[in-house]
């Protein structure tokens, strides 16, 4: 005997995304801020005089990689049952990517999923972690191994947040927009080899840019099957990087700035890319003081660590690569001795 479910649906999880200075929220439901104590000191209030709602909860998780865990799960998860939030409730994640990634998730588990709002806060958040519904946290086993895709209702991007951020996270943040425009937009490209992103007019058309890019690319594949894989420019050699620093000497973007100069090397090794185009793109990652190099210890060992990645399969590789300026190409049968004569340009 077999019984069958029909369960094909279309399901529309279109949103907006807002990129101006932010106006009023009004929300007729019980709301949940979750933020850290940092942003809170910084820009709650800021926030507070924006988001109108029946009831209002402040949730705070401490602040740091490192807490972007289950305890802080739990944390934000209980305090919505203490205040008895319900299916139609709203979190508001209000923070860097930690937050939003920790927000997304607890709102698609609490209750089997609520909604959930981004108000990014950090370059990098604002053009590519509050995009595109990934949402999650880290365990013992790696970096967001935990999570499920659960898209935002609405992302709000108000760029006077960013007058507060530290020198290094905007730079953390240019590397992502870098790696948007290197990827899917030649265009969006060459606008950043003139531009001035300390100015803020310039610095909020390359969020507007940067964002829609990679919203094109979610709409084509939301859940990773292919093509959305291609983000990951970069990330490949920065995980392994990132791996051997123990997440100490480079923030995120600043691996991937590395990630993609090396990467750039092997498309030029494969006739994928001009050592020109290459060079254009160091020069915009030098432009914010980006790392642009590494002294790799063992060569050999940083190619074995590339199979330890936990999302790679097994036995291969995909190595994601520009193919020129504006477009890029997912490889997985590239030969080992020309990764391991790029890995020994970097050897120390
Ligand atoms: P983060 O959230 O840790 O923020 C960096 C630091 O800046 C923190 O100390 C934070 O409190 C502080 N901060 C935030 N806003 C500030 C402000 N306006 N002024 C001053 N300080 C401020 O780091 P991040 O770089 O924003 O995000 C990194 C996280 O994003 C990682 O966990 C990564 O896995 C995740 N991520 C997710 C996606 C996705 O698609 N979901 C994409 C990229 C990265
Ligand atoms: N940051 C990569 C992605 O959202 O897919």
């Amino acid at each position: 005997m077999q019984v069958h479910i029909p369960l094909k649906q279309v399901i529309d999880n279109s949103y907006d995304i807002f990129i101006e200075q932010l106006s009023q929220i009004p929300l007729e439901t019980k709301v949940a801020i979750v933020t850290n104590p940092k942003v809170a000191g910084l820009h709650l209030s800021y926030l507070l005089e924006r988001v109108k709602s029946k009831e209002l909860y402040i949730i705070t998780v401490p602040d740091g990689e490192e807490y972007k865990n289950q305890q802080s799960i739990d944390t934000i998860l209980e305090s919505l049952f203490n205040h008895k939030f319900n299916r139609k409730s709203i979190l508001i994640a209000f923070g860097g990517g930690v937050i939003g990634d920790m927000v997304g998730y607890a709102a698609s588990i609490y209750q089997r999923g609520i909604d959930f709002i981004q108000i990014p806060t950090t370059l990098l958040s604002q053009v590519d972690a509050s995009v595109g519904g990934k949402t999650g946290m880290n365990n013992n086993y790696g970096k967001n191994l935990i999570g499920a895709f659960h898209q935002p209702k609405a992302v709000y991007i108000d760029p006077y947040f960013l007058s507060t951020l530290p020198g290094r996270e905007f730079g953390a943040g240019v590397a992502e927009i870098v790696k948007m425009a290197v990827t899917f937009n030649e265009e969006f490209f060459t606008f950043l080899e003139s531009a001035n992103l300390h100015d803020t007019k310039v610095l909020q058309e390359a969020i507007k840019r940067s964002v829609q890019t990679k919203a094109d690319v979610v709409a084509q594949d939301e859940k990773e099957r292919g093509l959305r894989a291609a983000l990951n420019y970069g990330h490949t050699f920065a995980h392994v990087i990132e791996n051997e620093t123990q997440y100490k000497t480079y923030l995120h973007g600043e691996a991937v700035a590395i990630g993609m100069v090396i990467a750039n090397k092997l498309a030029v090794k494969l006739g994928l890319m001009q050592e020109s185009e290459a060079n254009r793109v160091l020069k915009v990652l030098q432009k914010y003081n980006l790392p642009t190099t590494y002294e790799i210890a063992d060569v050999e060992n940083f190619y074995q660590a590339f199979f330890l990645d936990k999302k790679s399969s097994d036995a291969t590789i995909t190595f994601i690569l520009p193919d020129g300026i504006g477009g890029v190409k997912m490889l997985d049968d590239i030969q080992k001795e020309d990764v391991i004569a790029v890995l020994e340009e970097y050897s120390a």
